[in-house]
């Protein structure tokens, strides 16, 4: 079991890239399938997520080569429709092969994915926008058994706009004949980000960004190269972290649009965020003060997955924080483990508050999903005396080498 060793209290001085987004690459490897073809797809992070898809892959049938950041796939030869059980339960993601599969092979047999243990994650949506282009699904002894004679575009109106089912939405609606709207669609850039891959292979898709996206056509093109977005929730993070520990960082190769809400509760904070292009000056040399009742929802309103990162931000803050989790039920998981570094926050149901107190203490704290884990590294900056993180397979699926990026930002932090 590997431990992160963080001697908390020095401030933050240094530079550090954005890796591509987690959230991007996974539905953009899913769509390779789709493509049937050469892709290659740059910016690819070094997580564990990214190495889950790659075996996927294979199992699926598909070469794959991973040079650097760069991953090559070629899908042509596969020839399977099936993912084992013990893949599905690595990751969240897993459930967009679904719709990927389904698309090339006309059916596809999985079972119900893993991911962060964040409350009730049910599919309900996934399998909804299925059946509406035309999909026969049974489940049957844990297996969810999907086939399509032919797919047939349609109108897929989602009660709630999902990320997750939105792309599975978007990846099936390739195969289908005819039009298919998606309304209430999710607008996360990880949408747009898998619509510009989509347009390369030949699909005619757009409105990626805005509640309603619609699909026509089908892949044509050969030899796709994509690279992806930079990851939002990891710029979020650091941000949060410099904002816990002080000093002054920059980092690059942002896209600071799509972080403008997280920015601004920072700069209320007390964090001045100097926008270069793509790089982005953090610094923070005063006291923290609490900010206006933080209420997470879907994008462009404030991420649920940097909720815990700007939570262990405000454990210091003067004054008193509110977080609203509408998103997720069960987001708090960090809180018990960062009242152990002597936090003071409380929750009832969606709702914490934190008291800013004034001053955190090293502990042994375990993260039990990725966010939390953020959270507690966060914290573990900015407290003083060591602390020892546990959990870190949560941590390494959505954070490239966080021990070196943390040295890098001029923290004192040990894998050990
Ligand atoms: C994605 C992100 C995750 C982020 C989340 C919300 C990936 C790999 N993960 O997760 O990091 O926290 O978006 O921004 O991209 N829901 C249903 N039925 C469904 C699907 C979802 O009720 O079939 C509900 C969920 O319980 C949740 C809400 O819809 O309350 C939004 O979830 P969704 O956008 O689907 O999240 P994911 O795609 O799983």
């Amino acid at each position: 079991m590997s431990i992160l060793r963080i001697e908390g209290g020095r401030a933050l001085d240094g530079a550090l890239t954005i890796h591509g987004a987690k959230n991007s690459v996974l539905p953009i490897m899913a769509a390779a399938i789709v493509a049937n073809g050469e892709s290659v797809i740059h910016n690819c992070p070094a997580l564990s997520d990214v190495e889950v898809s790659i075996k996927i892959l294979k199992h699926l049938g598909c070469r794959v080569k991973r040079e650097g950041t760069s991953v090559w796939i070629d899908s042509s030869t596969m020839d399977r429709c099936d993912i084992p059980d013990g893949l599905m339960r690595e990751m969240r993601s897993s459930v967009v092969f679904m719709g990927a599969i389904l698309a090339r092979a006309g059916e596809a047999e999985l079972s119900m994915p893993g991911g962060c243990e964040l409350g009730p994650r049910p599919i309900d949506l996934h399998l909804y926008a299925l059946r509406t282009l035309g999909t026969h699904i049974k489940e049957h002894g844990g297996k969810i058994l999907c086939a399509a004679e032919k797919l047939q575009g349609n109108k897929i109106h989602f009660p709630i706009p999902s990320v997750g089912a939105t792309e599975n939405a978007m990846l099936a609606a390739c195969a289908c004949e005819g039009t298919t709207l998606i309304i209430n669609a999710a607008r996360e850039p990880e949408i747009c980000d898998l619509q510009d891959y989509l347009n390369k292979t030949g699909v005619d898709i757009c409105g990626a960004g805005t509640a309603i996206i619609r699909v026509e056509g089908r892949p044509k093109e050969k030899g796709i190269e994509h690279r992806i977005i930079p990851d939002r929730i990891v710029a979020a993070s650091y941000i949060a972290a410099l904002g816990a520990a002080g000093g002054k960082i920059a980092l690059r190769g942002v896209e600071p649009c799509h972080i403008d809400t997280v920015v601004n509760v920072m700069r209320e904070m007390g964090c001045t965020i100097d926008l270069h292009g793509k790089e982005l000056l953090v610094a923070r040399q005063g006291d923290l003060s609490a900010v206006r009742p933080v209420c997470t929802g879907p994008y462009p309103d404030f991420p649920t997955d940097a909720q815990p990162p700007v939570m262990a931000a405000s454990l210091l803050a003067k004054g008193t924080t509110v977080f609203v989790e509408n998103i997720f039920e069960n987001r708090y998981r960090h809180v018990p483990e960062l009242l152990r570094m002597g936090a003071d926050v409380r929750i009832k149901d969606r709702v914490a508050v934190v008291c800013g107190v004034q001053r955190l203490h090293g502990a042994a704290v375990e993260s039990t999903d990725l966010r939390g884990g953020a959270a507690l590294i966060i914290a573990a900056l900015a407290a003083e005396g060591t602390s020892d993180i546990t959990g870190l397979s949560h941590v390494d699926r959505g954070y490239e080498h966080i021990e070196t990026a943390l040295s890098k930002l001029g923290a004192d932090a040990r894998r050990i």
